[in-house]
């Protein structure tokens, strides 16, 4: 977006609005397209087997390239008129309030650095592989669109309540970022972290990991540590069934 876009959009967020900040697209170098291909093509064989079918049909809905980095303005383009979502730069990491204020206008925080060739595997902060190629294509579905909506409607009405911001990060954690979805009898993933990591998603479909059905109360009790590989991830047989989760733990922590 032009300046006048951007401020159009800080015009509709607070808390977040120092955060936003332009893509400046051309300024890729073309070592940093040819990265984001090479980390595309070691992900899609895999996922075009093991995602769900809503995060491949998204990632062509959304227009992503597989030889050239996401121009966020391109992105939302696509994904706007269908779910109402955009992908937005940022300037990294947000605070919880900022971070909330925007999935709940339903803008995905999205940063706009690329990771280095030496960290194809893994970076402890998102990169844009991680947020856009792991998760803006989930958000052209209408459902998870709607979830994750109000999702930040509801951690934004938390925020004087530390103890059910935790739960409901453990809800974001187990859906969001390492969801996986039983679909045809197969188990197929769709969490951000799955999407992006080769390793932790190999591990996951050869079976390293306890899969439990998906209990919304229990998602809430179940503690995890961000630096490890996930010993228990958490099914659903529907997206539907995560959006009606987040409505009862709303019930339950309002
Ligand atoms: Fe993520």
């Amino acid at each position: 977006m032009g300046v006048a876009g951007l401020n159009l959009t800080q015009g509709r967020l607070h808390v977040a609005a120092p955060y936003l900040i332009e893509q400046d697209w051309k300024s890729y170098t073309p070592e940093q397209h040819a990265i984001w291909a090479e980390l595309v093509s070691r992900r899609m064989p895999q996922l075009r087997e093991h995602a769900c079918s809503e995060y491949l049909e998204g990632f062509d809905i959304i227009g992503l390239k597989e030889d050239q980095l996401p121009d966020l303005k391109a992105v939302s383009a696509r994904l706007q008129p269908r779910t109402g979502w955009q992908s937005t730069p940022v300037s990294g990491f947000l605070p919880p309030d900022a971070f909330f204020e925007m999935l709940a206008a339903r803008m995905f925080p999205t940063t706009t650095w690329l990771r280095g060739r030496d960290s194809l595997e893994y970076t402890p902060e998102p990169d844009i592989f991680h947020d856009v190629f792991g998760h803006v294509p989930m958000h052209a579905h209408p459902v998870f669109g709607n979830f994750l909506q109000h999702y930040g409607k509801i951690c934004a009405g938390l925020m004087h309540d530390p103890v059910a911001l935790e739960k409901m990060g453990r809800v974001f954690w187990f859906t969001v970022e390492f969801g996986v979805i039983r679909q045809n009898g197969k188990l197929k993933v769709y969490g951000s972290g799955l999407i992006s990591s080769h390793g932790e998603c190999t591990r996951v479909i050869e079976g390293g990991a306890e899969i439990r059905n998906f209990d919304v109360d229990q998602v809430m009790n179940q503690v995890f540590d961000t630096g490890a590989m996930q010993p228990v991830l958490y099914a659903v047989e529907s997206f539907e069934q995560i959006y009606e989760a987040t409505k009862m733990a709303e019930a339950r922590l309002g």
